[in-house]
């Protein structure tokens, strides 16, 4: 199968020399060709260049031909922070919100977390693999290619690995490249609650050994956070977790400063993820390291959070991801169309920046950026055509719509 896509207005998001991540200052420069052409072979990019140097292809046999003039074609988003598995919703929570309760008065009540936690633990396998497929169907029609899911809403034995199998199940499932993330360590389950040490042994005794026996996990994540769990409970699971096969990932610095971007680095986490509280000695600490810090605009949007320092991580030289957080509580959206709109208005970063954070840089957050997240020649072939818009920028600058025409992933055309 071979798809030739022609005229393009704007390519964007190419590399001539993949690089694994984009750091400081060349975060700036997105690789882009106007007026171009791509050419796809199965599900692997196959090559791209102006119109004006066209090298003609040779073999036209089952060859697609699309015509993207006026349109734009970007590498698809990878989005390497969701926990789009998950049972109900909690609109009754965010008009609680609404009416004057914070989000962890919320939780001090039961909710939150444990909210999902319970409906979670109520639905069938087959109930979870149906709603998140609608999700991952949703965030592929709007340019996701890639996808990290955690579990975090069993909490128990039982319901952390039904967790984590609905998401092996969506692997077989979904055209998306898929990376499954333990997050056992969400929050303490209302039946352990005052007794987090049993259940800190119950992840690491328990769980761990069934989920490195049957390979259900890449990573291991941990809500490092007041009432959740400490800098020392973090770098314990993580270190349990890394013997067990997993890569170490932190929600750190989201509700206060809290100890997870230092935990995660000394952990060797492949990212940090939230950073609404980050301060200098969390940016001097990055440096050097091999951790991604992974910003997450819809749940800082959504719970009314200070802006996490992006421009200043980027300005100290740091890279940046950016990732949804799909999830029912903090982030109930998985668009990172809308993310971008953030990441620029809010946050001040370019929209080549934006563009970076959210294609490379959140591949590099789940070990995909050697395969995914640019338009490099063996790459695979996840690309998105926008409709008829003047240039990349207007992307973030259209803030709400949904400007993603057609989405091809691992080489095959998927909107229709
Ligand atoms: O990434 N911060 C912790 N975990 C999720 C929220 C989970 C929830 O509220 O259900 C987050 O924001
Ligand atoms: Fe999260």
């Amino acid at each position: 199968m071979k798809i030739l896509i022609k005229n393009i207005k704007q390519l964007a998001g190419i590399e001539d020399e993949p690089q694994l991540k984009l750091a400081g200052a060349q975060m700036k420069k997105l690789g882009c060709i106007e007026n171009a052409w791509l050419a796809l072979e199965d599900d692997k990019i196959a090559g791209f260049g102006r119109m004006d140097d066209w090298e003609g292809i040779t073999d036209w046999t089952n060859l697609t031909i699309i015509d993207a003039s006026d349109k734009v074609v970007l590498p698809c988003y990878c989005d390497s922070h969701t926990h789009l598995v998950y049972a109900g919703n909690r609109v009754g929570e965010f008009v609680d919100r609404i009416n004057g309760l914070s989000y962890e008065q919320i939780f001090e009540r039961g909710g939150g977390i444990l909210n999902s936690a319970q409906k979670l633990r109520d639905a069938s396998e087959d109930e979870l693999v149906e709603s998140a497929l609608a999700r991952l169907n949703e965030i592929m029609l709007q340019g996701t290619g890639a996808v990290e899911i955690k579990s975090g809403y069993g909490l128990s034995t039982e319901s952390e690995l039904k967790m984590l199998r609905v998401i092996q199940k969506l692997k077989t499932l979904s055209p998306l490249t898929i990376k499954a993330t333990f997050l056992g360590a969400h929050a303490v389950p209302r039946e352990l609650q005052g007794d987090k040490r049993k259940y800190i042994d119950l992840l690491i005794n328990e769980m761990m050994p069934k989920i490195a026996a049957e390979k259900l996990a890449d990573y291991c994540d941990v809500f490092c956070e007041q009432k959740y769990f400490t800098k020392e409970e973090t770098i314990e699971i993580l270190t349990a977790g890394k013997k067990h096969g997993m890569t170490p990932k932190v929600h750190a610095e989201q509700l206060s400063n809290f100890g997870g971007v230092l935990a995660g680095v000394e952990a060797g986490a492949i990212s940090v993820d939230h950073l609404e509280f980050v301060e200098a000695k969390e940016i001097e600490a990055l440096k050097n390291s091999k951790t991604m810090p992974t910003i997450l605009p819809g749940a800082a949007f959504f719970l009314n959070l200070p802006f996490p320092p992006a421009r200043q991580m980027i300005d100290a030289g740091l890279p940046v991801a950016v990732a949804s957080d799909y999830n029912p509580g903090s982030s109930p959206s998985g668009n990172m169309n809308f993310l971008l709109s953030v990441c620029c208005v809010q946050y001040k970063m370019t929209p080549e920046e934006a563009i970076n954070a959210a294609t490379l840089n959140s591949a590099y957050a789940m070990d995909l950026s050697a395969t995914h997240g640019s338009i490099a020649i063996g790459k695979q072939a996840n690309v998105f055509i926008t409709k008829e818009i003047p240039g990349y920028s207007f992307i973030p600058y259209s803030f709400g719509s949904n400007l993603v025409e057609t989405v091809i992933i691992g080489g095959k055309v998927v909107t229709k």
